[in-house]
């Protein structure tokens, strides 16, 4: 199918939900229906729908050669791919544990991706005289939004929405493009794995962020590590458009930003859904056993005591994003002068949330911190608070229970 039938697809189906929906009448029964309604369909925009982005992912870039010549699944799972376990059937699981069926034959990536099982990618598949043939590549925002639970094997297993996806390398696979140039394939492969820099096709500067998880975002009016939308739907209409090459418009006078790729709009009446999706994804909690309860208490104590955590870090999301924002003197993580912040629409820092920070290091926008305990080591130097290794070691446990 290509991403116009499928669009058409998708529309046509919401269109017939809602239609059920209405016809059911008002009340909260009801509307919490449609609410469920929405989110399915989201879940299906997040997973499968490209907005037609093979226009950049096959015709501009021809990622469609690059795997059908070279891209075997232990390629694909060394470059941070995922394999959805659930999409596979069992004449393939049975195949890839008896050795049958080859995982270092680019063949078997085409068949995977005729399953619809490689996490974020979407092929279209055809056969020319017998022989499946990749002819069009396009990804979805599962491919750095969603990871596996790995429960079939390292890189295979159930998908995990709104988890990033750390183990991605998005960079090094775009180098892998024979449409990208010397000088850009060398920035491409500098950003390493769990890593994108979301503006270098905007103003040219490569410095990458760490993928942030798409869940635990109900409630938070200020999106991105900068806060440059009040809600999801400004930032999925900014990825679709800008990055992932969807066919729609993104405007954005702040940046001096107006983009439109196609003459149709494959994205505008996927936002609600879409952004319904994301926001019925819960933060993660703690693995039971992953943290030290009584010094998780004592580090509560810092965390509004002494290291003035609390003051950003508010609420029940931990964070003062509904209110504001704040200079990128406020990151404890790069020089000022040099900031991510300063190219972005509000050149200023969102509080990041912390419900679920247990599962996401590294931490910071550019994940110079690898552990939390190293977030509280660099607080309490940069801000002078003077905590002691048994503090820092505390607020580490609080972190991890959040
Ligand atoms: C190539 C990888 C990639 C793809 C594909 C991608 N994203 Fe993202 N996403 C990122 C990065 C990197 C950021 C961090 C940008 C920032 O905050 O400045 C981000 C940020 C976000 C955020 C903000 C999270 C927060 O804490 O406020 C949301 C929401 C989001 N993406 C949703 C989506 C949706 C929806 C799609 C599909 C339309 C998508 N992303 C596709 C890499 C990706
Ligand atoms: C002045 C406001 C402010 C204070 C005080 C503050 N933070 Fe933050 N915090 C932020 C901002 C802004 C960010 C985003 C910085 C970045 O990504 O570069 C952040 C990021 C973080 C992160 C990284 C989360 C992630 O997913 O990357 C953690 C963890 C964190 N803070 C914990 C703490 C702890 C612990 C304290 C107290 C010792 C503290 N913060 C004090 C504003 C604050």
């Amino acid at each position: 199918m290509n991403g116009a039938s499928h669009a058409l697809l998708i529309t046509a189906t919401i269109g017939a939900a809602m239609a059920v929906v209405a016809a059911c009448g008002g009340g909260d029964a009801d509307s919490a229906a449609e609410q469920a309604v929405l989110i399915e369909q989201g879940k299906q925009v997040f997973r499968f729908d490209t907005f037609g982005d093979e226009a950049q992912w096959t015709d501009a870039l021809r990622m469609h050669e690059v795997i059908s010549a070279a891209v075997d699944p232990v390629t694909a799972l060394s470059v941070g791919l995922k394999v959805d376990a659930d999409a596979l059937p069992t004449a393939v699981v049975d195949g890839i544990r008896n050795g049958s069926i080859s995982l270092t034959s680019p063949a078997t990536t085409i068949a995977l991706l005729k399953l619809n099982a490689v996490v974020g990618l979407k092929g279209t598949v055809e056969s020319v005289n017998g022989v499946d043939r990749l002819a069009r590549v396009g990804i979805t925002c599962a491919l750095c939004h969603s990871t596996v639970d790995n429960s079939f094997a390292p890189g295979i297993g159930k998908r995990l929405d709104g988890w990033a996806n750390r183990d991605l390398n998005p960079g090094a696979i775009i180098a892998l493009s024979p449409a990208v140039d010397a000088a850009t394939k060398t920035a491409l492969n500098s950003w390493g794995k769990g890593k994108f820099d979301p503006r270098h096709n905007v103003d040219g500067i490569s410095k990458p962020v760490v993928i942030p998880p798409a869940y635990g975002l109900d409630g938070i009016h200020g999106v991105t590590y900068t806060g440059d939308g009040k809600d999801l739907a400004y930032w999925n209409r900014y990825v679709a458009v800008v990055e992932m090459g969807g066919q729609g418009s993104f405007a954005e006078p702040r940046l001096n930003l107006n983009i439109t790729n196609g003459t149709q709009d494959l994205v505008s009446n996927k936002l609600p859904a879409l952004q319904a999706y994301q926001l019925s994804l819960k933060a993660p909690v703690p693995p039971t056993g992953s943290f030290d309860a009584v010094a998780a208490l004592r580090g509560k104590a810092v965390f509004e005591g002494a290291g003035k955590c609390v003051s950003c870090h508010s609420g029940p999301l931990f964070t003062d994003a509904n209110a504001r924002l704040h200079s990128p003197s406020a990151s404890m993580a790069e020089p000022e002068s040099q900031s991510y912040a300063s190219r972005s629409a509000t050149k200023q820092y969102r509080t990041t949330p912390l419900k679920g920070v247990w599962q996401h290091a590294p931490y910071f926008h550019d994940g110079s911190a690898a552990t939390l305990e190293d977030v509280g080591q660099i607080y309490s130097d940069k801000m002078s608070l003077g905590l002691s290794s048994g503090q820092i070691a505390d607020v580490a446990q609080y972190l991890k229970s959040l």
